[in-house]
């Protein structure tokens, strides 16, 4: 039995896809489990990182589990999303060891090489070392974007492209970064309990292409069928800029700024070539990712912009 937490997230719901077609047994767990589309080969349970609530429970006679919880929700008083990532982390890092589960899956965020990390990837890398910690072979995976139609980041810039005529570019337009393809990404998760040499560490999953955050954008709205004119500005202004993605896409500040934030710094796998062999995936370029999220996109959403 696999356990998936964050089932009625994007990474979570879409993971569960692809265990299941490859009949694996799969057991998802949420806050609220009505909220999960029943379906044949998935038992749901209820379980909550944060007060601990039924993960113990959830965890029981699961060989492997991936952890893909994710709060940007706005902390309580005296308490910032650092703390309350920590304390999941730590709930259900116990209950791992508790329950004697071999493996434990994470997918993280990408580090910066020559910076330190906003306070939303250094909080992502803390709860990396807690889970790394959780099981004998626990495994971390780092992405930068992905790219696929429910992937928050992806949503804001396709919102920014879909809306904006102008599109205000802040310094960090020149950072580069390499993003994944929604496709590779769940297929690296869905295989890391079978890669031995996966086991106890980190690793970064990254797309082939190196890219700007300027030029991705700058793609997207190629790849979308729409003119627009990118005005290059000299600042980073993440307070301003974050304020007005916010309002333009619709999203709450505290899920924007830690995004915008991560935008500072370049964001580039440490050995781009690494994982892919290990794993043996050849993953999508970047114009393609974008066209096969746009196209589902569409399936579900309309797209203004198009
Ligand atoms: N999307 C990307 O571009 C991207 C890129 C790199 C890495 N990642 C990583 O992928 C992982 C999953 O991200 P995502 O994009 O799938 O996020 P998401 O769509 O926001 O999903 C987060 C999940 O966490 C659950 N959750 C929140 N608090 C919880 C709690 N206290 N107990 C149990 N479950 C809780 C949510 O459940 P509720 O329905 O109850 O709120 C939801 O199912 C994260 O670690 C993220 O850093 C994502």
């Amino acid at each position: 039995m696999e356990l998936v937490t964050g089932a009625t997230g994007y990474v979570g719901g879409k993971l569960i896809e692809r265990l299941l077609a490859e009949s694996r047994g799969v057991r998802a767990m949420a806050r609220n489990p009505d909220l999960l589309e029943p379906r044949e080969g998935v038992e749901t349970m209820r379980g909550d990182v944060l007060s601990g609530e039924g993960v113990r429970a959830a965890l029981d006679g699961c060989e492997v589990a991936y952890y893909l919880v994710h709060s940007m929700e706005a902390a309580g008083p005296g308490e910032d999303f650092s703390t309350r990532d920590r304390r999941a982390a730590e709930n259900f890092a116990s209950d791992a060891r508790e329950a004697g589960v071999r493996r434990v899956v994470y997918l993280g965020g990408i580090a910066p090489a020559e910076a330190p990390p906003s306070p939303h990837l250094a909080s992502r890398l803390e709860v990396e070392r807690i889970l790394l910690e959780s099981a004998p072979q626990a495994t971390a995976l780092r992405a930068s974007i992905l790219i696929g139609a429910g992937s928050s980041s992806f949503r804001m810039l396709v919102r920014l492209v879909e809306r904006l005529r102008l599109l205000p570019l802040p310094a960090w337009r020149t950072n580069r970064t390499q993003p994944i393809a929604e496709r590779d990404a769940i297929e690296f998760l869905a295989r890391t309990p079978a890669v031995a040499a996966a086991a106890g560490r980190s690793l970064d999953i990254a797309g082939p292409d190196v890219i700007t955050y300027g030029a991705m954008v700058e793609q997207i709205a190629e790849l979308m069928g729409v003119g627009r004119t990118p005005v290059s500005l000299g600042a980073s202004l993440t307070p301003a800029a974050s304020a007005l993605v916010s309002a333009v896409t619709e999203q709450p500040l505290e899920l924007v700024r830690p995004l915008m934030e991560s935008l500072e710094h370049e964001l580039l796998p440490r050995d781009a070539s690494e994982a892919p062999l290990m794993y043996g995936i050849r993953s999508l370029p970047f114009d393609r990712a974008v066209e096969r999220a746009l196209a589902r996109w569409e399936v579900a959403e309309k797209l203004g912009a198009r």
